[in-house]
């Protein structure tokens, strides 16, 4: 059990903080293992109905730990980044996200499968998988050009264009930007808000409004993990992953 995933429960809901800020909360394996062990608890207790996903005040996320992936086996399988993959999608009771500061990668790619998204004005998203080396994952490439439509999307997974909260929200990514002080406190207020209604009720609208993507969604979703777990030991994302590391541009000049 990592310190670095702090889990609270508050009457019917579990409150998930990420909890690594001198590392911008970018995720480890312990992290996201912690993470799954709590959207677990939030599926298998009879008395939880809704849960939150926040990070610290300033921070959310930023994404993947990248030298925890260098010496990863990828997004796959029994890993913890593929548990999470397969956990969050798959989960039949609500969870709420609250964002502020970074949310790179798997921060954003995430947000799609909460059902509800409030954002404080620092809030920073961003999918720089492409730039990385890699590909798009937890159902990304389905998600947002269904979303957002094609051309959008490839700014945002293609040159990995950064976006503010506002236009999060005009995107359909955020329901609402709520002031710093107040946007975790908002999102769990929303959290009870829903474990008040009839709970077998919000888990049939939920499944339902989801259905008609499942199939698609499981097929992609294969397919990214293939692509990316690959592209993971690649030469481009080696060279993007040093570059970070030894803080300097990368050089992709080499490759064809
Ligand atoms: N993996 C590992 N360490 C990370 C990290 C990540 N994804 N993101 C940030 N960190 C570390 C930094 O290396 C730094 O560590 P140090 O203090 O030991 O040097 C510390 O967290 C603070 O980050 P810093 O870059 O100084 O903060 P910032 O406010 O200037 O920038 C970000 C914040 C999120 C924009 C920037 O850290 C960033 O771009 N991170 C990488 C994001 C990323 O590519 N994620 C993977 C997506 S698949």
């Amino acid at each position: 059990m990592t310190d670095q995933v702090l889990t609270e429960i508050q009457g019917n809901i579990i409150i998930i903080r990420l909890n690594r800020a001198d590392k911008k909360n970018a995720l480890t394996g312990d992290m996201y293992t912690g993470i799954c062990d709590a959207l677990d608890q939030l599926e298998n207790d009879a008395n939880l109905r809704a849960g939150v996903i926040t990070g610290t005040q300033e921070c959310f996320t930023a994404g993947n730990d990248l030298v925890d992936f260098l010496n990863s086996a990828g997004i796959g399988g029994e890993s913890p980044v593929g548990r999470f993959l397969r956990t969050i999608p798959n989960l039949s009771k609500p969870l709420v996200a609250a964002v502020n500061g970074p949310a790179v990668g798997v921060g954003t790619t995430m947000l799609m499968h909460c059902d509800l998204v409030y954002a404080a004005p620092g809030a920073k998203f961003q999918m720089p998988f492409a730039s990385l080396g890699l590909c798009p994952e937890a159902g990304s490439s389905l998600l947002f050009p269904q979303l957002i439509g094609y051309r959008k999307a490839a700014e945002l997974l293609m040159l990995c264009k950064m976006f503010t909260p506002e236009e999060a929200v005009t995107m359909g990514i955020v329901n609402e930007v709520i002031a710093a002080e107040e946007y975790q406190a908002h999102a769990i207020a929303q959290a009870e808000a829903l474990a008040k209604l009839p709970p077998r009720s919000i888990r049939v609208t939920k499944q339902l409004l989801r259905k008609g993507n499942e199939e698609q969604l499981k097929a992609i979703m294969k397919l990214e993990e293939t692509y990316f777990t690959e592209m993971l030991a690649g030469a481009e994302a080696k060279e993007a992953f040093s570059a970070f590391l030894e803080k300097r541009k990368p050089d992709f000049s080499q490759f064809s």
